[in-house]
């Protein structure tokens, strides 16, 4: 159960729901937003019975992780986003752990080669009309085990169970980060450049003409990928295609 209290002093002035068990804290969002929500209004929830991750894939939610979606009113692309929270959910993960976390391009973060948070950043929209976005952040934080299909490729931050460092105070490190990188977008993109494991490796894709590989060289600042290929640079927008590093699963 969260400490309400304890959050409320942690995030002053933040509209806060904070729930036991949800479907999806992005949905919640979402309704919330399109209902009035401010701007920084949090949602965040210690387990998903239907958590999502990008290109409509399933995102294991069980208790033990940190699932929280905020309403950010902003016109920032989506790969925008999702790089400023990659770099925000970095910088309080070490800030409260000491844990240093590669980003795999372009929404995960890593330890040792294994996701331990996912990242999704969803528009709202009214017709034609882009409301806000809703960013959904999922953190491994001490989930014991994973279902079979993940063991090799997901992990938590402290395995064992026991984690120092609250789930109320990582949420609000995160949100702070957040908040404090917004304004000056895309000036993230330089510390997620330095962060980006992707970078520099081999790299594949599928699209409706086959599959490509490729070399990442870099991220734009629009969060694009951009890959050295054997007919020129290509650049790949976020959210649309899943590359893959060459060798590793797709996660
Ligand atoms: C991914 O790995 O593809 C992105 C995963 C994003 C998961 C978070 S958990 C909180 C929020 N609610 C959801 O349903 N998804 C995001």
């Amino acid at each position: 159960m969260f400490d309400f209290s304890l959050m409320q002093s942690l995030l002053p002035g933040v509209p806060l729901r904070l729930l036991e068990s949800t479907g999806s804290t992005n949905s919640d969002a979402r309704v919330w937003l399109l209902d009035g929500a401010a701007h920084g209004s949090l949602v965040a929830a210690a387990r998903q019975k239907t958590g999502r991750g990008r290109m409509g894939r399933a995102f294991d939610s069980a208790e033990g992780g940190l699932y929280m979606s905020l309403v950010l009113r902003s016109d920032l692309p989506a790969g925008v986003l999702t790089t400023l929270c990659a770099v925000a959910v970095r910088r309080a993960v070490f800030s409260l752990t000491g844990i240093p976390l590669d980003i795999k391009w372009v929404n995960d973060l890593q330890r040792n080669g294994k996701k331990v948070c996912g990242i999704l950043c969803e528009g709202v929209w009214q017709g034609d009309v882009l409301l806000g976005v809703v960013a959904g952040i999922g953190l491994n934080v001490r989930q014991r085990e994973f279902p079979p299909e993940l063991q090799e490729i997901a992990a938590s931050l402290y395995p064992d169970g026991q984690a120092p460092v609250s789930l109320e105070r990582f949420a609000a490190a995160i949100h702070q980060q957040i908040m404090a990188l917004l304004p000056q977008a895309p000036a993230h993109i330089a510390e997620y450049r330095q962060a980006c494991i992707t970078l520099g490796k081999p790299v594949s894709w599928e699209r409706a003409d086959g599959r490509h590989t490729g070399i990442a060289r870099d991220v734009d600042v629009s969060g694009a990928l951009i890959i050295d290929t054997s007919d020129g640079p290509v650049s790949i927008a976020a959210g649309e295609v899943s590359v893959r590093s060459q060798g590793t699963p797709r996660i």
